[in-house]
C-alpha cells in the first residue's frame, strides 16, 4: 500500500517509491527553491568566480598595449575571465562600496548588463554575481556589455563621463589579456532594450564587444 513505480532519471531504472517518500522530497524541494529565492537568487542567475584583484601585466605594458579590435572569435570568454573583466570595470575596490571606476558624486548610476551565450545578465557589483534579465542575447561578439545609467541619479553629461572610465578600464583589461574590444556609441539600442528590463529613468548609452581576436 502506498507504493507506486517512479521512473528515476538518473538510472534510467523503474523503482519502487514510497508516496510519504515523494511527498517529503517535494516539500524539500519547495524549501531550497524558497531559500534561493530569499536570496535573490534564481536559478539561471550567475555566481561569478572570486575575482582576481592583483597581478596582472603592468600597466604601462597595457597602455602600450591598448587598441580597439573588431573582429572576434566564436570563443566564449571563460568565466574567470569574465569576472575579472566585470571587476576591473566597475566592480566594488573597497569595503565602502566605491568601485574600480569613478563617478561624480560617487553616485554610481551606470550599471552594466552582459549578453552572453547563456542570456542576457545585469552585473551586481556588490554581490559579485550576474542577474539573469533574459535568456536571450544580442551582438557580434561573445561579449557584448551594455552602459546604462539612470539619469534620475546624475546629469546626463556626467553619465557619459562615466562611461569612458568604464570603458577604458574594460579597453586596459582587454590589452593586458590579449583580447579584442571595441567601445560603441553606434549602436541599435532597441536590440538590447528588450532584453534588460529596465529601470523608469535607466537609459541605454554605449555598448562594447569584447572576445579573442579572430
Ligand atoms: C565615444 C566613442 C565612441 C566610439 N564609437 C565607435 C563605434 O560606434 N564604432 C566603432 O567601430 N568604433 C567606435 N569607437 C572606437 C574608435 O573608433 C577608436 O577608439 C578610434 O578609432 C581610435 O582607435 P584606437 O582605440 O585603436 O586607438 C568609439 C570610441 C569612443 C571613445
Amino acid at each position: 500500500m502506498g507504493e507506486k513505480l517512479a521512473f528515476c532519471r538518473k538510472s534510467c531504472y523503474c523503482l519502487p517509491v514510497n508516496r510519504e517518500d515523494i511527498r517529503m522530497k517535494m516539500k524539500k524541494m519547495s524549501f531550497l527553491a524558497a531559500i534561493v529565492a530569499a536570496g535573490g537568487l534564481s536559478a539561471a542567475d550567475i555566481e561569478l568566480p572570486k575575482p582576481e584583484t592583483q597581478g596582472g601585466m603592468p600597466l604601462q605594458e597595457a597602455l602600450q598595449s591598448r587598441r580597439t579590435g573588431r573582429s572576434f572569435s566564436d570563443r566564449a570568454l571563460p568565466r574567470e575571465v569574465l569576472s575579472n573583466l566585470l571587476w576591473s570595470a566597475i566592480g566594488v575596490n573597497r569595503d565602502d562600496g566605491r568601485r574600480t571606476a569613478p563617478t561624480a558624486l560617487n553616485r554610481q548610476e551606470i550599471t552594466l548588463y552582459v549578453c552572453i551565450p547563456e542570456g542576457t545578465f545585469r552585473y551586481d557589483a556588490a554581490a559579485n554575481k550576474l542577474v539573469q534579465t533574459s535568456e536571450k542575447r544580442a551582438g557580434d561578439a561573445p561579449l557584448m556589455v551594455i552602459f546604462t545609467a539612470d539619469t534620475a541619479r546624475q546629469p546626463e553629461r556626467f553619465c557619459h563621463v562615466d562611461c569612458g572610465f568604464v570603458g577604458q578600464n574594460i579597453y586596459l583589461f582587454c590589452a593586458s589579456q590579449k583580447l579584442a574590444t571595441v567601445f560603441r556609441a553606434s549602436f541599435k539600442a532597441e536590440d538590447y532594450r528588450p532584453l534588460l528590463n529596465l529601470g523608469e529613468n535607466e537609459q541605454i548609452l554605449y555598448v562594447q564587444a569584447v572576445g579573442y581576436p579572430k
